[in-house]
């Protein structure tokens, strides 16, 4: 296999270099591929010449929690205490530890050798011949590991593996195969020139498919309880026979996941990694001047996290054509000095005298030396011209580069929270009087700054970083998800005062860092694990550990070329919560060498990563942000040994609750809206408080800003959602984000939970007010008559207790004995209507963007009616189709394609995605014993 593509690659190289002088494409052109595409179920790759690993022996293993050993003990296959193994069986009965497995593998001289586990409990070191291969962790998960290193041709090879968890007393092997590794098989053929038959289904892409399946208790807990078997996805296009002689490339903006690329029936490549984007040279496989199909395997099955990862071709799709002297993939960066003074206006932002260093990367894939112009101009925020640079470089038949220029912009606006300032730079390549590529950049200008002292600077300006941590995941579309949700997403967020975004655990698709830099967020932007677990375009998922070769770091690399020119991302994060090697030297060696990659590719932010454990050794000695997950107590301690270290709250809460609910119900799946938290995280109030207090910390990160599916903590099936959000998945707010809204915020808030809104049974119920506000005294008052003023804790909260009546709750908060705010809610009526809010108005017809609808039931007043059940039904006409629903409740399981849902606490959400025509939309809405209601909505036409 490896053979393979090396062999695959050596012939894309060789052909991509063209002889110079053929027509070639004057400028880069982009199709994009996205919409229609057909999908259908495919066998699962397989293993071949499989054989099951059925004797085992096992015995305790004598060690401590430290890192496994890296070579088998020389003694232990001497061992006089090995006893047989029955497979699936948990031999450590009561008591916590480590457990040693080991069987002979028989002889396979076929290549590439791969084991495939059906699980092993919790944590597993595999070892061949007594080296150690890899480590895996992720419990009854099933995963393969390619067995390359420490092979023996001609003796019995053994096979160790060293069970274990951290404080676990589970220690189960499940069966496990071991054969050649056989890529995707060929693809399906049937239907090509019709592309109607052999099953195949149509959908639009970015899709994902996993999202609409059925809910089943037999499938993964930890993905959300949805089966994720791999699929087949194709679509034909023209390729026009001009192209020909220039650079074909198809490029992914990252698939879910093991993705085996074929084009017109031939093998294209491979790329195993579900969140980074890649990309192949496909000249050799096009048919010019006609049509061509492109049919790509896909295996959700490959997991990378534990929590919901979708599955499919998700995010965008392009065809390029590119003459062969043109700039390379993520090929221009801009990266600003400001060395004087900032001068600061309230109205118009900050401003200052600005150096720009810009960098074009060339590639030349011509057979001969080029000599070329680089000409960048640079457009201000308003669209015009401000400077214009130009040098005459040269490069080499093959060679690709990176030259420096630089260009002085006076009275720069920067880029800010407030204002978003965003510049442009415009690059061509001119070669023999025509410009042979051009491609334009949006940056922008502006200076950050850490102290380990004070935290975080903008422009000069400290700014606390409230932030949020979030996954990928949304209401009905699961990790496909349009532009306009990744915009409402952070509206959403800066709605309660947060200003920074972790992209946990993972890189986001553009459309967030696209968001947050016309929007105004900061982001922590994070490669999805250390080392190279999933090697772009190569089946080798190794992880590089010792024994492992080490990866080409592709993963790492594309992040950072790619995000680097979107002023929002503030730092670098390598990883998180690699528990394993995060305070050792090995770990650190490893992080060092990553550290490398990234200042090669931008020196101008710092490197972190989310630690939960291992400072003050292992990567804390090395980088340049120390981000610490939980432990609160550990930031004063961190400070004082690394007092030249900035220090932030990496991830921190990690509460669960529900909207609306008032007690926990395991059966039902939900958790008190006043809020659960399990042993390693926090409540609200003693996780921000910490953090709020000392200047040194420069802010936290919530685990997380919305529910995601998947993970679901405390409980699990009914579940399939997490808890931990602020807001639920279709952006609800639950009474916590009014915690962080108030200690986020300066303009006067306060809020009241829970609901006034209970069956009249419950009245004389004892209940628990709690009040959030920023103000310095709070009062209550039920149906009039105050229930006393309190002083209002910095960061804490204030409680009363009544029982429940009908009636009016107010309160009101004050600030040197002066009313400032006020907030109330009030027992409603019956439920007399439904009220339907767009949150995300004006999408564009380009058959993609998705308008969220706001569902509430309220009563004749307009209040809503809390404890409101109803089913509701949607229909639409007009240019637009409904794409799903959702309604926030962690437990429902109604499909997420459903054109229904049931209120959760009174509201639900309906997803409308734009035709490719503009026009007027009406989405109506049904439910029993209420008036249908309409909204309209308008799709604007779609700029060129
Ligand atoms: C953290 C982890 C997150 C999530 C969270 C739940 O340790 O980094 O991915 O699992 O716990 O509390």
């Amino acid at each position: 296999m490896r053979l393979r593509l090396i062999f695959v690659t050596l012939l894309i190289t060789m052909v991509s270099i063209v002889p110079a002088g053929l027509v070639c494409a004057s400028s880069r052109s982009i199709t994009s591929l996205n919409g229609p595409w057909r999908i259908k179920a495919a066998t699962p790759a397989a293993l071949r010449h499989a054989v099951i690993l059925s004797t085992w022996k096992w015995q305790r293993a004598e060690l401590g929690l430290n890192s496994p050993p890296r070579v088998v003990p020389e003694d232990l296959s001497q061992s006089v205490g090995w006893k047989l193994y029955k497979s699936g069986s948990n031999v450590l009965g009561k008591k916590p530890g480590y457990v040693w497995f080991q069987t002979i593998l028989p002889p396979m001289s076929h290549s590439p050798r791969m084991l495939e586990f059906a699980g092993v409990d919790t944590r597993a070191v595999v070892y061949v011949n007594g080296k150690m291969l890899t480590e895996h962790r992720g419990g009854d998960m099933a995963f393969e590991i390619p067995v390359y290193a420490n092979w023996h041709n001609h003796h019995p090879n053994i096979l160790t593996i060293l069970a274990h968890g951290v404080g676990d007393k589970i220690a189960t092997l499940q069966p496990v195969k071991f054969g050649t590794y056989a890529p995707a098989l060929f693809p399906p053929n049937e239907g090509i020139s019709t592309n109607r038959s052999g099953g195949w289904k149509s959908v639009l892409v970015p899709n994902d498919f996993v999202v609409q399946g059925t809910f089943d208790p037999k499938a993964n807990v930890a993905h959300g309880y949805l089966h994720v078997d791999p699929v087949w996805y194709r679509k034909t296009f023209s390729v026009a026979a001009t192209a020909k002689g220039n650079v074909c490339e198809l490029c992914f903006g990252a698939v879910m996941s093991g993705a085996v690329v074929y084009l017109n029936g031939q093998y294209v490549g491979e790329h195993a990694d579900g969140y980074a984007p890649f990309r192949f040279n496909v000249s050799r496989f096009i048919n010019y001047g006609g049509v061509n199909v492109l049919t790509v395997y896909v295996d959700p099955r490959i997991r990378e996290g534990w929590w919901y990862e979708g599955g499919g071709i998700y995010r965008h799709v392009s065809f390029m054509v590119l003459n062969p002297l043109h700039i390379a993939r993520w090929g221009t960066f801009v990266m600003s000095q400001i060395p004087g003074l900032i001068r600061h206006n309230p109205k118009t932002g900050a401003c200052a005298d600005a150096n720009l260093i810009i960098q074009t990367t060339v590639h030349n894939q011509t057979n001969q030396r080029n000599v070329f112009t680089i000409v960048s101009s640079v457009l201000s925020p308003r669209g015009v011209k401000i400077g214009t640079t130009k040098t005459i470089e040269t490069l080499a038949a093959g060679a690709i580069h990176t030259f420096n220029q630089t260009l002085p912009v006076l009275h720069a606006a920067l880029w800010s929270l407030h204002h978003c300032n965003l510049y442009s730079l415009h690059t061509e390549i001119i070669s023999g009087g025509t410009a042979v590529d051009t491609k334009s950049t949006s940056f922008g200008i502006r200076s950050i700054y850490y102290s380990p002292n004070s935290g975080f600077y903008l422009n000069g300006r400290h700014v606390e970083l409230k932030g949020t941590c979030n996954h990928q995941d949304f209401p009905a579309v699961g990790v496909a998800a349009p532009a306009d949700l990744w915009s409402w997403r952070v509206m959403k967020l800066k709605g309660i005062g947060c200003n920074a975004y972790r992209c946990s655990h993972n890189p986001m698709g553009t459309a967030l860092y696209n968001a947050c830099d016309h929007l105004g967020m900061l982001v922590m932007d994070e490669n999805r694990e250390l080392g190279d677990t999933r090697l772009g375009g190569d089946y080798m998922r190794a992880k590089s550990y010792p024994g492992v070769p080490y990866g080409n770091a592709h993963n790492l690399k594309a992040m950072v070329l790619r995000d680097r020119n979107y002023p929002c991302v503030i730092m670098w994060s390598l990883c998180n919560e690699e528990v394993k090697i995060e305070g050792s030297t090995f770990g650190q060696k490893l992080f060092r060498r990553m550290m490398k990659i990234v200042r090669k590719l931008d020196p101008s932010r710092p490197i972190t990563c989310a630690m939960n454990g291992g400072y003050p050794n292992g990567f804390a000695k090395v980088e340049d942000l120390l981000g610490i997950n939980y432990s609160p107590a550990s930031y004063i301690i961190m400070h004082r040994h690394f007092p030249y270290m900035p220090i932030f709250a990496s991830e921190m809460g990690s509460s669960e609750s529900d909207r609306g609910v008032l007690k926990n119900n395991a059966a039902k799946g939900l958790v008190s809206q006043y809020t659960v938290h399990s042993s390693w995280s926090q409540l609200p109030w003693n996780a921000w408080k910490p953090i709020g207090t000392r200047k040194f910390v420069a802010g936290g990160f919530v685990w997380t800003g919305f529910d995601y599916r998947g993970e679901p903590t405390p409980y699990q099936w009914p579940d399939i959602n997490s808890h931990f959000g602020l807001l639920d998945i279709c952006g609800f707010a639950k009474p916590d984000a009014y915690y962080y809204k108030a200690a986020w915020t300066r303009k006067p808030m306060v809020y009241i939970q829970p609901q006034w809104d209970f069956p009249r049974k419950a009245v004389g119920t004892p209940i628990l007010m709690r009040s959030f506000s920023n103000c310095q005294q709070v009062e209550l008052f039920f149906n009039g008559k105050s229930m006393g003023l309190k002083a209002m804790p910095r960061f804490g909260y204030v409680d009363w207790h009544l029982p429940w009546q009908p009636g009016k709750l107010l309160v009101r908060g004050y600030n040197n004995n002066k009313l400032i705010a006020s907030y109330s809610v009030q027992t409603p009526g019956p439920a007399a209507r439904l009220k339907m809010t767009d949150e995300w108005p004006d999408i564009v017809a380009d058959g993609q963007s998705i308008a969220p609808i706001a569902v509430r039931i309220v009563d004749a007043r307009g209040e809503v009616v809390d404890h409101a059940i109803n089913r509701v039904r949607f229909r639409i006409s007009g240019p637009g189709e409904i794409v799903g629903t959702g309604n926030g409740d962690p437990a429902s399981h109604i499909p997420n394609d459903a054109h229904y849902s049931s209120a959760f606490y009174g509201r639900c959400m309906v997803l409308v995605r734009a035709g490719n025509k503009p026009g007027a939309i009406t989405v109506t809405a049904t439910c029993k014993g209420l008036p249908p209601t309409t909204l309209n909505l308008r799709t604007i036409a779609q700029t060129p």
